[in-house]
């Protein structure tokens, strides 16, 4: 079968960013940074972006250009390839394809309420602000609002639905006319967009938001004794950069034959970070600096991702001359960001299908929405979900794929075969040390971000008394099961097919 290419080289950049952009830069990026100290989360951020990020990033673009010529996009079949599709690395993989989707069920709900908050600041439907420098009394209505919204309300099933059939019908369209098309419009909307409520958070109060900022740049070294703070660092950038769950190899997968992967994974990362460390730097932080002062912002950071860009940022922005259209701009980039990230998260699902399974792309793309569609429904509906596939998708398997990731394409594959791969087709060389960074470096520093996480939270994972979080895991339990015995069961037609 013929696989699909990305169109066009701008295509396929804006594309790779749209997937590593999206609620991470805009909403948890500023929490997480809040919460952990500003400068002193910074620090460690830039060390993992250095020795995790930037080499785990160009090891999948690499990769999954060598893969796709060989007629695989999913992580099933890119981990079989290095074992001659033998069963138990069919399934390895698969948890590779696992951690996007069941990302994607709780991210697809989240993205939605971003569309419907979007919607109904330009109709004046959300709450009037109250003039309040305590931000519990200013953000009272918007708590209630949304916790009314999230309940969940029927207008949040409404956008729900709307948000789930747009990116079904994108993804019908395939890669180029629906996923590059998409992000063509989509990308260059948000840097405006992004740069817009930058200005405008920075200088609200007469310019008081540029404390934020500096508070954020304060770099210092006070967290780096700290392995919660290393541990949210790296985890920050795994996340954000969109790595550790092959969903950055299928889409390189989807390159032509000598495409430069190693100048598209540093333009991936380099608009990343452009939209999380200046555009997300700028947004929430400031506007909440600026309006309730500095004690108020670690606190509201500690109530939940959700608080800063669903409450504190509303309760602000309505204030501000013109409140309602600048509320909407706020979430329209938001929901900008979420929905080339879900396309991206959802891709690998159908990937799957159409690669390993041989199916058509109508049939990939419909049974991979109804999987996805019935997982969201579960995070919209069941309690603590949500938080449950965000701890074991968004950071337990996550570290263990990526550890799996640089073994194989490293090791398996061997050090001077990687490199031959890492150095074809490109103008730039990077020295082979390189490749020892990541295959000696990189996996070291997850396993010592592994173990200290491990011995810290695995108590209270075990002494779980909550019925739905146990819910939740047998959820995750089957899915991958399934999963797995997919990947055994189509190896036959995977081996069987025309050598690509
Ligand atoms: N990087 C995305 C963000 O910042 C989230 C994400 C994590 C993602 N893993 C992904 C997106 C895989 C696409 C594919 O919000």
């Amino acid at each position: 079968m013929n696989r699909e290419h990305w169109a066009t080289k701008i295509g396929l950049i804006l594309a790779a960013a749209g997937n590593a952009v999206g609620l991470g830069n805009l909403l948890r990026f500023p929490s997480k940074a809040a919460l952990y100290g500003g400068g002193a989360f910074m620090v460690p951020y830039f060390i993992s972006l250095i020795l995790l990020g930037l080499p785990v990033m160009l090891l999948e673009w690499v990769i999954g250009r060598y893969a796709g010529k060989r007629g695989h996009g999913s992580m099933t079949g890119i981990i079989g390839l290095f074992f001659n599709q033998a069963s138990w690395a069919r399934a390895l993989g698969s948890i590779g394809v696992a951690i996007p989707v069941l990302i994607v069920m709780y991210y697809l709900w989240i993205e939605s309420w971003t569309l419907g908050f979007a919607v109904f600041s330009l109709l004046g439907a959300i709450p009037e602000p109250v003039n309040s420098s305590d931000p519990k009394t200013a953000m009272e209505p918007y708590v209630s609002f949304f916790r009314n919204y999230t309940a969940p309300s029927i207008w949040a099933g409404i956008f729900f639905w709307i948000t789930l059939a747009i990116n079904w019908i994108i993804l019908q369209r395939g890669v180029a006319r629906g996923i590059e098309i998409t992000a063509k419009i989509a990308m260059p909307a948000l840097i405006v967009m992004g740069i817009f409520l930058g200005i405008v958070s920075l200088s609200i109060n007469d310019g008081r938001g540029l404390e934020g900022l500096k508070f954020i740049y304060n770099l210092n070294f006070s967290g780096i004794r700290d392995p919660n703070v290393w541990i949210e660092a790296s985890g920050q950038i795994f996340f954000t950069l969109s790595l550790g769950m092959g969903a950055i190899a299928t889409y390189a997968s989807y390159v032509k034959p000598k495409e430069d992967v190693v100048k598209a994974g540093l333009f991936t990362a380099g608009i990343n970070e452009f939209v999380e460390v200046i555009i997300g730097a700028s947004i929430a932080i400031p506007a909440a600096f600026a309006i309730f002062g500095a004690l108020a912002v670690p606190e509201l950071a500690k109530e939940g991702t959700f608080r800063l860009g669903f409450m504190t940022m509303p309760a602000i922005l309505m204030s501000l001359p013109f409140g309602q259209i600048i509320s909407f701009f706020w979430f329209m980039l938001l929901f900008i960001a979420a929905l080339t990230s879900s396309l991206a998260l959802i891709q690998p699902l159908v990937a799957f299908f159409e690669d390993e399974m041989k199916w058509s792309h109508t049939k990939a793309v419909t049974v991979s929405m109804l999987i996805v569609i019935l997982g969201a429904h579960l995070c919209a509906f069941v309690p603590n979900f949500l938080d449950e596939l965000d701890f074991w998708a968004g950071a337990v398997f996550l570290l263990l794929f990526a550890l799996i990731e640089i073994i194989v394409f490293v090791w398996v594959f061997g050090v001077d075969n990687f490199y031959r791969e890492l150095t074809s087709d490109t103008s730039i060389r990077f020295p082979k040390l390189f490749v020892y960074i990541i295959g000696i470096v990189s996996p070291l520093f997850i396993i010592f971000i592994g173990y200290f996480w491990f011995s810290e939270k695995i108590l209270d994972v075990l002494q779980e008394t909550d019925p739905y979080k146990w819910m939740a895991r047998l959820f995750i339990l089957i899915f991958l099961v399934f999963l797995m015995a997919l990947a055994v069961v189509s190896r036959k037609k995977v081996l069987e097919g025309p050598r690509i």
